[in-house]
C-alpha cells in the first residue's frame, strides 16, 4: 500500500505591513485592544496588482524546491482558498499551475475557509494512498484584503494576506507517513461568518448596486465560543482514535484566528507553551494560509526536524473544522 508523507514546507508573505496604529487611523480601534483581544499586531498586504494566484507562486515554489521534486513529477494541485482570483472560472489551482510552468495536472480549488489546509491535506492523503496520485502540491492562499470590509472594525483588524505550499508524496515507508486526518463541517452555523452577497441567492440588480458585495462578515464573539469548544473536542478525539498522548505532539500548530483562542485551546489540551506554535502577532488571521505559513515559520527558524511530530487544528467559515497528525518527513 501507498502512503502519503508530508515532504517539504514553503511560504509567502507581500512586503506591505499594516500595523495596528495604521489601523487606528482608518477605523475606531486601538493597538491596545487590538493586542489584548486578539495578539495580533500587524499582517501584510498583497499590493494591488498581486493576486492570489502570485502569493500561491512564491510559497509553491519553495516547497517544490526543498522537497526535490521534479516539477514534471507534479501530478496534482488543490488550492484552499476563500479568495480566489476570479469568482467563478479559472480555479486558482489552474492558474498557479500555469505560472508554475506545469502541464497536464489535475488541478482545482476548494472552499472550506479557515480549515482549507487540512481539508486539502485529507484530500492528497486519500489521493495517494489509492494510487491514483504520487505527488500532490498542496496550497493554502490568500489574499483576503479584497474580500475585507475595511470600515467594519469586527473584522478588519483580523485579516491579512499570504500563502503557504506543501508537497504531499507517495511512500511504502509508514514510519514517515501522516498518520491521521479529520474534517467535519456543520452548515447550521453558516451564519456566524460568511460573504453574505454575491452568490446565486443575488439579484444583478443587487450585484450592481452592493460595492462590498462580496465582503466577509462575522459574529465574532458567538464564533470565538464555538471555535474553543469544537478544536478541543476534535483534537481529543484524534489523539485517542490514534493513541497518542498530548506529550507526544513536538509542535501543535492551530489556525491562527486569535491569540486567546490558541492560548484556551492549549490550555484545555494541557499542552506546554513551547509545544504550541504562534504566527498570529505577525500575520493576523490568512483563512487557508495560516497553518502552512506557521509550519513553514518553525521551519525557516530551524525548529522543524525531520521525523517530529505536529498536530494541526483548524476552525473556519461553513462551519468546518479538522485536525491531523503529521510527522515531518523530509527526503533528505
Ligand atoms: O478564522 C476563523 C474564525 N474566526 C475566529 O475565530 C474569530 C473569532 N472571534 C474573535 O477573534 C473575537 O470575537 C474578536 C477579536 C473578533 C472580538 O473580540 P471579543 O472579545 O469577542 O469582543 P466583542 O465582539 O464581544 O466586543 C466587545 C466590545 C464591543 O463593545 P461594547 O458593545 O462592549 O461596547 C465591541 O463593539 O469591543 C468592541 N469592539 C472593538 N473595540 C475596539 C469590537 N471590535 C473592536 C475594535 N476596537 N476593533
Amino acid at each position: 500500500m501507498a502512503y502519503a508523507a508530508f515532504r517539504s514546507i514553503g511560504a509567502y508573505v507581500p512586503e506591505k505591513i499594516l500595523t495596528n496604529d495604521d489601523l487606528s487611523t482608518m477605523v475606531d480601534t486601538t493597538d491596545e485592544w487590538i493586542t489584548k483581544r486578539t495578539g495580533i499586531k500587524e499582517r501584510h498586504i498583497a499590493a494591488k496588482d498581486e493576486y492570489t494566484s502570485d502569493l500561491g507562486v512564491k510559497a509553491a515554489e519553495k516547497a517544490i524546491e526543498r522537497s526535490g521534486v521534479a516539477l514534471g513529477d507534479i501530478d496534482m494541485i488543490i488550492t484552499a482558498t476563500i479568495s480566489p482570483d476570479y469568482f467563478c472560472m479559472p480555479s486558482t489551482a489552474t492558474i498557479i499551475s500555469t505560472k508554475l510552468g506545469l502541464k497536464n495536472v489535475t488541478a482545482f480549488d476548494i472552499s472550506a475557509a479557515c480549515t482549507g489546509f487540512v481539508y486539502i491535506l485529507s484530500i492528497a492523503k486519500a489521493f495517494i494512498e489509492s494510487g491514483m496520485k504520487k505527488n500532490v502540491l498542496i496550497i493554502g492562499a490568500e489574499k483576503l484584503s479584497a474580500i475585507t470590509d475595511y470600515t467594519d472594525r469586527g473584522t478588519c483588524i483580523l485579516f491579512g494576506d499570504g500563502a503557504g505550499a506543501a508537497m504531499i508524496c507517495a511512500t511504502d515507508d509508514k514510519s514517515e507517513a501522516i498518520i491521521d486526518v479529520h474534517t467535519g463541517a456543520d452548515g447550521e452555523y453558516a451564519d456566524l461568518l460568511m460573504t453574505p452577497n454575491g452568490g446565486s441567492g443575488s439579484t444583478h440588480d443587487a450585484l450592481d448596486q452592493e460595492a462590498g458585495s462580496c465582503f466577509m462578515q462575522m459574529k465574532g464573539n458567538e464564533t470565538f465560543k464555538v471555535a474553543v469548544r469544537t478544536l478541543t473536542k476534535d483534537v481529543k478525539e484524534i489523539l485517542a482514535e490514534n493513541n497518542i498522548a498530548s506529550d507526544d505532539i513536538i509542535h501543535f500548530v492551530p489556525h491562527q484566528a486569535n491569540y486567546r483562542i490558541i492560548k484556551a485551546v492549549g490550555d484545555a489540551l494541557k499542552l506546554r507553551e513551547d509545544q504550541v506554535v504562534l504566527t498570529v502577532g505577525k500575520f493576523g488571521n490568512t483563512s487557508g494560509a495560516s497553518i502552512p505559513m506557521a509550519i513553514n515559520d518553525i521551519y525557516e527558524s530551524g525548529k522543524l526536524k525531520s521525523g517530529e511530530l505536529m498536530l494541526l487544528d483548524a476552525f473556519g467559515g461553513g462551519l468546518t473544522w479538522g485536525s491531523a497528525l503529521v510527522p515531518f518527513s523530509p527526503k533528505n
